[in-house]
């Protein structure tokens, strides 16, 4: 059967998503778009996807289209989501890093990076595996092209829910104190780590190298050509021997990628040979 044209609406909300996160809204997408928008259209006293795209035109740039964009985002995200995945971050792909490692530095890039769980199941990894990385100079740095996700994740903030999914009670005891009805992450952590807001299609806060790189969840939702632009950015900022993990079932796109497949380790790829694109070279971001 074929389906209905967009209406002008969907059509000026796929418009607007594109153009500030290379995402497109795919048909299966757009019918559970007016769902995502609900609560904010309530929120605005907005009746209908006509009205409000009325009302980001009159006011262009401004919060209420921050917010629609966000709201068509998918943020779906967990502590140690994909443990199998930590696990060899933390049993292989680590220890070999620190094996190669010229100098006692050790740089990770999560990037789309949500709400901030990823990053910090990270953090509280390393602080787990300590003894093997005193004296090293760590730096994560974790981006995600909405706002209102970085707000949060630099807040720590998370509801019990959020503490319910594949957080360890150790680290929950260890890290995390009650904060009214939320829970608030331990400063240590927190301070491990540099939120900022980047697109990785066009990265400004990003620079120099990094030896682990986590972009899970989000290659997937980039139509074919945005998402060879995204994987040339993370081929930009490796250099052999560096560590790219992808979400369950995404994959590489474009012929020049330096990453290859780690057989033994799903998920996980490393870069084999320089990048052939032009290197962006940059002080480091921390
Ligand atoms: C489904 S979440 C994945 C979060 C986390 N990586 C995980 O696997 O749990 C995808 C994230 O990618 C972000 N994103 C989408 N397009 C992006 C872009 N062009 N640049 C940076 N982040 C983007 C979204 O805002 C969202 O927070």
């Amino acid at each position: 059967m074929m389906m209905a044209p967009p209406s002008r609406a969907i059509q000026r909300l796929g418009d607007l998503l594109a153009h500030h996160t290379g995402q497109t809204l795919s048909e299966s997408r757009r019918w559970r778009i007016e769902t995502s928008l609900r609560p904010l259209m309530r929120e605005r006293g907005l009746v209908s996807l006509d009205g409000l795209v009325a009302a980001i035109e009159r006011d262009p740039g401004g919060t209420l289209m921050t917010e629609t964009i966000d709201a068509m985002l998918n943020h779906e995200s967990s502590f140690y989501r994909d443990f199998a995945v930590f696990k060899a971050i933390e049993q292989t792909a680590l220890p070999r890093l620190q094996a190669q490692a010229r100098d006692k530095t050790l740089r990770i890039w999560c990037a789309g990076c949500s709400t901030g769980q990823e990053a910090y199941s990270l953090a509280m990894m390393l602080k787990r595996m300590k003894p093997a990385w005193d004296g090293w100079r760590v730096t994560i740095v974790a981006t995600d092209v909405s706002e209102l996700a970085i707000e949060k994740a630099r807040r720590g903030r998370y509801p019990q829910m959020d503490m319910q999914r594949g957080l360890q009670i150790n680290d929950l005891l260890r890290w995390f104190r009650p904060a009214g009805d939320d829970w608030q992450i331990a400063d240590e952590i927190r301070d491990m780590i540099s939120f900022q807001t980047d697109n990785i299609l066009e990265p400004r806060k990003v620079s120099g190298v990094f030896d682990l790189i986590l972009c899970r969840n989000m290659l997937f939702y980039f139509p074919e050509d945005m998402r060879r632009k995204a994987c040339d950015t993370l081929a930009r900022h490796a250099r052999p021997g560096t560590y790219l993990v992808l979400g369950a079932g995404e994959m590489l796109a474009g012929g020049n990628s330096p990453f290859a497949n780690c057989r033994e380790l799903s998920c996980i790829y490393v870069a084999d040979k320089p990048a052939t694109l032009p290197t962006v070279i940059g002080r480091p971001a921390h």
